[in-house]
């Protein structure tokens, strides 16, 4: 994977960020159709944004009225996860959004990049985050919240193999370490049905519908949440997950404590 150095964070870009107790919201794949819609409506609710991106170019997203949304746009790197360890001390909603879709491909190199940008590299920042958290004092913030958005190619194909491997990995990734993460962190797994974007550039719902959608059952307080017209994944996702519960809790263990 090519690397970049990842920047400090940098000031708020423009207007002025919402101050208090709004919660402090970052999203991956900031640049990215869903990212930015997912950014628009955290602002619509007051939330302080932080724009993660892979990208050097400028990040400028306006809201409804036209206005530049007030973020700070911090550049990150797969492989270079750690460095972002200070910045994630002030973040109460991490929000794992980045992915890649290399279609038909199957060389070593898709490969690679599937596995790294899909799974490994949302595994590190989930256990980052988690460790994160562990070790900053409790200051009456609430409890943080990681998001972490599959797909629901977890489940059914998505016509695109090395998608459907790297998000099924990660989604069971997800299952396992939230036996044991989900004691420091509000875990939410996003299911997605197919979207409009630069990934699936004929998907049948718009990234800001989605989005709102996201919010609006957050709202709910479910782990799960669900957007698609799909049934089936409404039916399966719930089951998937209850049988994953069950399977790796009887047949896996935490760490001893005092283990690294
Ligand atoms: N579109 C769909 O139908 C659909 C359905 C279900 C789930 N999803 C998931 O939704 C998420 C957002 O996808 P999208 O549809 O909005 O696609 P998108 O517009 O292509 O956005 C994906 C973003 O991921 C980031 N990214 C790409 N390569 C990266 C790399 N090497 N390192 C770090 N970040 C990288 C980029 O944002 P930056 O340049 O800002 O880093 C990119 O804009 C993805 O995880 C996708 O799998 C999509």
């Amino acid at each position: 994977m090519s690397s970049r150095a990842v920047r400090p964070p940098a000031p708020p870009a423009t207007g002025s960020a919402p101050t208090g107790s709004s919660p402090v919201v970052a999203i991956t794949g900031a640049s990215g159709a869903l990212g930015r819609a997912l950014l628009r409506r955290w602002h619509g609710q007051g939330a302080r944004l932080i724009a993660l991106t892979s990208s050097d170019t400028p990040l400028e997203i306006r809201d409804a009225q036209g206005e530049p949304l007030p973020l700070r746009q911090v550049c990150w790197a797969t492989g270079q996860e750690e460095a972002l360890a200070p910045l994630l001390a002030e973040v109460d909603i991490l929000v794992l959004n980045h992915g890649v879709n290399v279609h038909q491909q199957r060389d070593a190199v898709a490969v690679e990049r599937s596995l790294e940008i899909n799974a490994l590299s949302a595994w590190r920042l989930m256990e980052l985050f988690a460790r994160v958290v562990q070790q900053r004092p409790a200051d009456g913030r609430p409890r943080p919240e990681l998001w972490v958005n599959t797909s629901e190619a977890e489940i059914l194909p998505a016509v695109s193999p090395l998608y459907e491997i790297s998000k099924r990995l990660m989604g069971q990734l997800l299952s396992l370490r939230a036996l044991d993460l989900a004691a420091d962190l509000r875990i939410r797994r996003l299911v997605l049905g197919p979207f409009r974007s630069a990934l699936n550039p004929i998907g049948v719902m718009t990234a800001d519908w989605v989005a709102g959608e996201v919010l609006r059952q957050a709202g709910w307080n479910w782990g799960l949440i669900v957007v698609t017209p799909n049934p089936l994944t409404w039916v399966l996702m719930p089951l998937a997950s209850l049988g994953r519960w069950l399977y790796f809790r009887a047949l896996s263990r935490p760490a001893a404590a005092g283990a690294p």
